[in-house]
């Protein structure tokens, strides 16, 4: 059913077969990212094995209609929900003593993470706190911190696009109530010195969020391959909280999240709790009320269907094919690689051809990068899944080089026009 370009689209007066709906969902779907092709280096994070998606699948099923907002009717979810923090929460060596909470998503357990510090620092007479990140923390903080009324303070990063630990501490004041570091961070999948900014603020007696969002389900297994991963979790005396995706490298699917504190005491922040009304006491542990359960089983299934021997052995592969993806790029005239990415996400740029003109050939070949700036790149986050499209990409990577054409002029954009 069309609507007439910027007419307002009604309800149908009488519901349509099924199978006609079925048709026209499918037909705009038609339109949508490619990612099962491995078309897409963002948003979704394919493992490529049908016996991981069909264990998903399954879970997603079992737990289309229930809600997470009762754990006193869905105990399952209560427990499966306990069983995925506590994992996460050890897999990032948080202390005994710490908490963890379950949330929808990276943004939103990174704003359950500032709130509970803006809480904590009124607790010690902040009234008009600041949070200070470097300029290539995930915008979850910007946002987090305007819903939250904080200021916003970021830094300028170094030229292989960590933050600088220097410009970190000349930011932090009396009102900081957080400081942020990225374990890796989006743009360019760098590492940024946690240890140095974890310290940083713990000697002004600030909290420390390290985002582990990507680098959370990627960094462990890392470790435990052999490969030597600079300090980035609660190991570190100054890391005060963390967040970690299931729903990026743990491949569930999305919806799920965690937000760690070394401390489970400060979890009471982030739990509202209302008895002024007819229904009595009410309590929620994020931000929304009724909740979507299957992400909560999603991730637990996940989490217990592969362990860690399994993770490990996804991203042996996985560091495997992002070798192949940063050689072909390097091998290719005038491309480079930016900083020193540590895991499976990259950025590159070109210093003998416009970049964006390069991404526009491999749009046209229907890859999707998005685009980053300052300088001008291509992104790629890595799936297991491309290990089976790789060849495809450097060849069609090469004939974009050897015929770059003129950029259409679409510039950095992540998904705004
Ligand atoms: C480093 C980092 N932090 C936070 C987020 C926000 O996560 P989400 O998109 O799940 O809200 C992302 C998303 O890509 C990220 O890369």
């Amino acid at each position: 059913m069309s609507t007439a370009p910027g007419a307002r689209h009604t309800l149908p007066e009488f519901g349509r077969r099924a199978t006609d709906v079925l048709a026209e969902m499918y037909d705009r779907k038609r339109g949508d990212a490619e990612w099962t092709r491995g078309r897409t280096f963002s948003l979704v994070y394919p493992t490529g094995l049908a016996d991981v998606d069909s264990v998903l699948t399954e879970v997603n099923i079992a737990y289309l209609f229930e809600n997470a907002l009762n754990p006193l009717r869905f105990p399952s979810l209560a427990v499966m929900e306990r069983h995925v923090t506590d994992m996460v929460a050890s897999m990032l060596h948080a202390p005994d003593i710490a908490g963890a909470g379950f949330s929808s998503g990276g943004t939103e357990s990174i704003l359950l993470s500032v709130l509970v510090s803006r809480e904590r620092a009124a607790a010690r007479g902040v009234t008009k706190g600041n949070v200070v990140f470097p300029a290539s923390a995930h915008p979850a903080f910007a946002k987090a911190a305007f819903v939250t009324g904080l200021d916003v303070r970021t830094t300028p990063l170094r030229d292989d696009f960590t933050a600088d630990a220097s410009e970190v501490a000349a930011a932090i004041d009396d009102n900081t109530v957080l400081v942020v570091g990225s374990a890796y961070g989006n743009p360019h999948g760098v590492m940024d010195p946690i240890g140095a900014l974890s310290e940083i603020a713990g000697e002004r007696g600030v909290p420390f969020h390290s985002d582990a969002c990507i680098g959370g389900f990627v960094l462990p297994f890392m470790e435990d391959l052999g490969v030597e991963i600079p300090p980035y979790d609660f190991r570190l005396p100054g890391v005060t909280q963390m967040s970690a995706d299931v729903h990026k490298y743990g491949y569930a699917t999305k919806g799920a999240s965690v937000v760690v504190y070394r401390d489970k005491s400060w979890l009471a922040h982030q739990t509202f709790r209302y008895d002024v009304w007819p229904s009595g006491a009410y309590r929620t542990p994020s931000m929304a009320g009724a909740r979507a359960a299957s992400p909560v089983a999603a991730a637990w299934a996940i989490m217990n269907y592969l362990g860690r021997r399994g993770y490990q052995s996804i991203l042996k592969d996985l560091i495997a094919t992002t070798e192949r993806f940063k050689n072909g790029i390097s091998s290719l005239p005038g491309l480079r690689i930016l900083g020193d990415p540590i895991g499976p996400l990259l950025s590159f740029t070109s210093d003998a051809s416009d970049i964006f003109a390069i991404g526009d050939r491999l749009d046209d070949r229907g890859w999707c990068c998005n685009r980053v700036k300052d300088p001008s790149g291509l992104h790629m986050m890595i799936s297991p899944l491309h290990a089976r499209h790789c060849d495809e990409f450097l060849s069609d990577l090469a004939d974009a080089v050897a015929n770059t054409g003129v950029s259409r002029g679409i510039g950095a954009r992540y998904n705004d026009e």
